[in-house]
């Protein structure tokens, strides 16, 4: 919707509901009413104002995971809302068209209140007259897929983590955009998917049951600039993938995943379930299927970001609740970034549980990893990486251009259960 000045204007209204996650109606968090929020849409240039209205019991915020914005709009931990109150941020689209999502980042709670259902995606669009002859019919062959686990207790939803889990809470049903045993038909011979991890914990190794092959053309900050075409794509918590499948008529594809190749010590794979195969979602073809083109060979320009133009090189260790042997603090800024320069982060996972590592406010380019240049799921603009263990990672990123020296933005493990025990920092543009 637009307002009188042409800004596009959302509506959020996070509060408790009932919601049928697998057994019947049990109390779920959710916006709108729902388990999960609406899919938000709008474009490069565009002025998007969210009014926010936190209806629950506890204090919440907003977090736009992979936008680009001031930090007073993030909805970092600093901007929290009570409950009663309100906000409104509001901030320009300049970044290229990606699949982004919203979350809460309420310090200590936040794996709380994503688990209890408050999520959403943020879609920006294809620039008009840019479109490439990719699936775009939102809904139709254009399909978002919220990926998350949940387990269950006496009917409500149990949001304890496991005996002996090193991550969190895991789950081992299944839900999609919310609902469970999930399936889609398809009319279209080729579909995407827009592929969300969005469990507090877990990491799925996304395939099909066939080991068919399809073309993963987008990661969490846009397009490759060409098409991957391979049989799978692992997801840590908050990464996104955008996927092209093709399907026979009247065939049916089960989207799965496989045990995750976690890259830690036994015990840190089995507890963060790396030993689980779990089915996903069933693709259902129609007896007929509408023509879709094939996948283009080339996607969008990627422009490479150039470490000769870093003004700074940080070197961060994960490790035990720590980041460089700290735990978060919120009157703590661990640095400050001179507003929209580039830098170079050299990250490590260094004691051998799951971790992955997310930025705020940037999309960065993966340079290296453990000494080699990036394979290719890891080419395109990216917000968040999984870290094998032992692993180092150079990450390369230009910060945004919205200096604020109070208000800070995060960067922290995306494992929602590490992030809460203090696996995350801070710092402000200047
Ligand atoms: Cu998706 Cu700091 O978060
Ligand atoms: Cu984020
Ligand atoms: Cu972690």
């Amino acid at each position: 919707e637009l307002d009188d000045d042409g800004h596009r204007v959302f509506d959020l209204a996070a509060g408790v509901g009932q919601h049928d996650l697998g057994g019947g109606p049990m109390e779920t968090w959710g916006y709108n009413g729902d388990y999960l929020g609406p899919t938000l849409r709008a474009s490069r240039g565009e002025q998007v104002t969210v009014n926010i209205d936190n209806q629950l019991p506890d204090p919440t915020t907003v977090h736009w995971h992979g936008m680009g914005l001031p930090a007073a709009m993030d909805g970092g931990p600093h901007t929290a809302i009570g409950p009663g109150e309100s906000a409104a941020p509001s901030w320009r689209i300049d970044q290229p068209a990606a699949t982004l999502w919203y979350h809460p980042h309420p310090h200590g709670e936040t794996e709380q209140q994503v688990y209890r259902g408050l999520a959403g995606l943020f879609l920006i669009e294809d620039e008009p007259g840019a479109a490439l002859p990719l699936p775009d019919e939102y809904g139709v062959d254009d399909i978002p897929v919220v990926v998350q686990d949940k387990q269950f207790d006496d009917g409500e939803l149990d949001a304890s983590a496991n005996f002996l889990s090193g991550v969190g809470i895991l789950g081992d049903s299944i839900v999609v955009n919310g609902t469970p045993s999930p399936y889609l038909d398809v009319t279209t011979e080729r579909v995407r998917l827009r592929l969300l991890n969005g469990s507090t914990a877990r990491s799925y190794d996304f395939g099909f049951a066939d080991d068919r092959r399809f073309a993963l053309i987008g990661t969490d900050g846009g397009l490759l600039s060409e098409p991957h075409h391979t049989t799978r794509v692992m997801l840590s918590p908050g990464e996104r993938a955008e996927l092209v499948v093709e399907l026979a008529p009247a065939e049916t594809a089960t989207l799965r995943s496989y045990p995750p190749e976690l890259g830690v010590n036994a015990y840190g794979s089995r507890f963060g379930g790396g030993d689980d195969t779990l089915d996903i979602l069933q693709l259902r073809a129609a007896d007929q299927l509408a023509p879709r083109p094939e996948v283009p060979t080339d996607l969008v320009e990627v422009p490479r970001l150039d470490p000769a133009e870093a003004v700074a090189t940080r070197s961060l260790q994960l490790g035990g609740s720590h980041i460089n042997g700290q735990r978060m603090d919120m009157s703590r800024i661990d640095f400050a970034v001179t507003a929209g320069s580039v830098e170079v982060w050299r990250v490590q996972n260094a004691d051998g549980t799951p971790h992955n590592f997310h930025i705020h406010d940037v999309q960065f380019q993966v340079l290296s990893v453990g000494g080699a240049g990036p394979p290719p799921e890891l080419a395109g603009w990216k917000d968040t990486v999984y870290l094998p263990a032992g692993v180092s990672f150079e990450l390369i990123a230009r910060f945004s251009d919205y200096p604020d020296p109070d208000i800070p933005y995060m960067f922290h493990c995306h494992l929602l259960r590490h992030e809460d025990d203090g696996m995350m920092g801070q710092f402000v543009l200047v």
